[in-house]
């Protein structure tokens, strides 16, 4: 079942095409991988995806719904998630509690069901000690707080907006095993943006390349890292 489908989809930062006329559609229990040099517009996808930034032209669905220019607490509701590439965790809130305000603002839990939510969410991720001030967690913890606090919403679709940058290879592993295992789980559609290739290739099932915000390939990732356009986009971007 397709979850997410945009059309045309195009944002304009004043004489700059950030997205440009992009068509693409994600599937239920589906990973798929996002890729591009830096400022092919990954990000300005996602944000305009989860209604952060409106788009300029084009349309975005949610199940067949028109959801183009839904705010972003709506789409929130309805099922659509996404971590920020700038962690941000609250300050003088614990683990659990940074947890707790994604399903107190975007399901309008009361605090004892957004507790016991959140600790639900802890252990599926495998946090432990969750009352632990967030100054305290390594930073593969607070990857994965960010993602509970993002599952908090009961989302279909999520979006991973780098978030292995930072992790050594064990925590990436685990990492990726987390993610494989939720999106399995909880028959998400994931879309993730990353730099490692390694990661790219181990967890989606599918990628599309951006380059100065078009589409320039889609396929499995095997297929697309042979693909002349896109060896060119990252060497001539690398350059
Ligand atoms: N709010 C904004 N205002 C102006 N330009 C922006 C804004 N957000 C992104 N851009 C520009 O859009 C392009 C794509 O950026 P971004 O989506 O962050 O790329 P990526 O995530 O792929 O590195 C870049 O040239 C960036 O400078
Ligand atoms: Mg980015």
């Amino acid at each position: 079942m397709t979850k997410l489908r945009t059309e045309g989809l195009t944002r304009r930062f004043m004489g700059l095409v950030a997205v440009k006329d992009l068509s693409f559609q994600m599937d239920e229990g589906e990973i798929l991988g996002i890729i591009g040099p830096n400022g092919a517009g990954k990000t300005t996808f996602i944000n305009l995806v989860s209604g952060i930034i409106m788009p300029s032209e084009g349309k975005i669905e949610f199940k067949g719904k028109d959801i183009t220019y839904a705010p972003a607490h709506d789409r929130a509701r309805m099922g659509i998630a996404r971590t920020y590439q700038l962690i941000h965790p609250l300050e003088n809130l614990s683990l659990v509690e940074n947890i707790m305000v994604g399903s107190i603002f975007a399901r309008g839990h009361s605090l004892k069901a957004a507790r016991a939510n959140a600790e639900g969410l802890c252990a599926e991720l495998g946090l432990k000690d969750i009352d632990r001030d967030t100054s305290r967690l390594t930073i593969l913890e607070i990857k994965k707080m960010e993602i509970a606090r993002a599952l908090a919403n009961e989302p279909e679709v999520l979006f991973l907006d780098e978030v292995m940058a930072g992790l050594n290879s064990t925590e990436t592993k685990d990492l990726i095993a987390t993610v494989q295992r939720i999106a399995r789980e909880r028959k998400l559609a994931v879309g993730v943006v990353e730099h490692v290739m390694g990661v790219i290739r181990e967890l989606t099932h599918r990628v599309i390349v951006l380059e100065a915000g078009e589409l320039i390939a889609s396929g499995p990732y095997e297929e697309v890292s042979k693909n002349p356009r896109v060896l060119e986009a990252y060497l001539g971007g690398a350059a």
